[in-house]
């Protein structure tokens, strides 16, 4: 025990748009919340995670509740210093005396600028050692993909900010392409589509729960519908409208159509050996927004490859990087990870 406190412990994070984990090197997942902070004026946290979540939009003027990222980066640093420090302490606990080592995964288009600002914001938020891993390796790990063979495979990752796109061979990257797309754009397609059809106005929250219940990529034959309160904009008054699926699968349609064509154009960019491993290998499904009903028949119908969905997609990135701690010597080897 007392060698356990003065030793630093290993820490996987994944600091994602919607939701943050944390991997605890002999406990597995430790955090797993909402990346959703708030705070009051004197800037004091008020809430965190899942509690912060049911803030948003309901809070009083003195207290702010906020998503530090988007788009699969930090957008307000004081704010993602803060969240992340809490989470930290969440996560250590007090087992450790000494600042720990973290393994950090980042979006693969991420620019120099914003990792430093990950890297920063880590160190900050009381980390020694920073390895960052581009997201799609860790996830390939995760899917247990055979990465270190020279065959290719191909992982595609919708998380709630960016959609990420990679074609790895022999533990690298090959080809990749990250956009900017994911469940918050389809949350917010719910939003407008129900402004301009109903004249109803029910919140970021509620569009995301629609989307949950009755979301679907493709359209359905057996329609499923929800009722949904918001308030009307023309009267101002509080209103009830009955949604059904097929119009959330109109409303979600340009945005499903916008990662599967990430999909498309990177495979379109593949070489043709790899491209060949992966009609026999299909395509690798994950993030939450592989929960999405019918994504992944949407991608293997303009694909015509198979589609496999990951068993568990919002964790699939840490247990990948829980497997990479595991065996850090030869994977840091493999994947060429530095400290930093
Ligand atoms: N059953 C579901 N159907 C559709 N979308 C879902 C479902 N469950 C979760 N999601 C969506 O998945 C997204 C969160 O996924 P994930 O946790 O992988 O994102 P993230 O890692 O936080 O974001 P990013 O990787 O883009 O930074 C949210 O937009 C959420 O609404
Ligand atoms: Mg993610």
């Amino acid at each position: 025990m007392f060698f356990r406190k003065i030793l630093p412990r290993y820490i996987a994070l994944d600091l994602g748009t919607t939701n943050t984990l944390i991997h605890l090197d002999d406990q597995g997942v430790v955090v797993d919340e909402p990346s959703v902070i708030a705070i009051n004026e004197l800037k004091q946290i008020e809430a965190l995670g899942a509690g912060a979540k049911r803030m948003l939009g309901r809070t009083p003027p003195n207290i702010r509740a906020v998503r530090p990222m988007k788009d699969g980066v930090i957008a307000d640093y004081q704010t993602a210093e803060l969240m992340l420090k809490a989470f930290l302490r969440m996560a250590l606990q007090g087992s450790s005396v000494v600042k720990p080592r973290a393994l950090v995964c980042v979006p693969s288009g991420i620019t120099e600028v914003e990792k430093r600002a990950v890297r920063d914001s880590v160190k900050n938020a009381g980390v020694r050692e920073i390895f960052l891993i581009e997201e799609p390796i860790a996830a390939a790990v995760g899917m247990q993909l055979p990465i270190e063979a020279s065959s290719g495979s191909i992982v595609v990752d919708v998380g709630g900010g960016t959609t990420e796109v990679a074609v790895l061979s022999l533990g690298d990257v090959v080809v990749s392409q990250s956009r900017k797309i994911g469940g918050d754009d389809m949350d917010a397609a719910i939003d407008r589509y129900l402004k301009n059809r109903y004249s109803i106005f029910v919140g970021e929250q509620i569009c995301e729960r629609i989307k949950l219940a009755i979301g679907t990529a493709v359209r359905v034959e057996d329609e499923q519908s929800m009722s949904v309160k918001g308030r009307n904009m023309i009267s101002g008054i509080p209103n009830t409208v009955e949604i059904t699926s097929n119009e959330i699968y109109e409303a979600l349609s340009e945005t499903v159509g916008n990662v599967v064509s990430a999909v498309r154009s990177t495979l379109e960019r593949t070489p043709p050996e790899l491209a060949a491993d992966i009609v026999e290998s299909g395509v690798n499904l994950t993030g939450g927004g592989a929960l999405l009903s019918g994504l992944d028949t949407a991608i293997a119908r303009e694909t015509n490859l198979e589609v496999r969905r990951a068993p568990r997609p919002l964790y699939t990135i840490i247990e990948g990087m829980g497997l990479i701690l595991a065996d850090f010597s030869r994977y840091k080897k493999l994947f060429n990870l530095r400290p930093s």
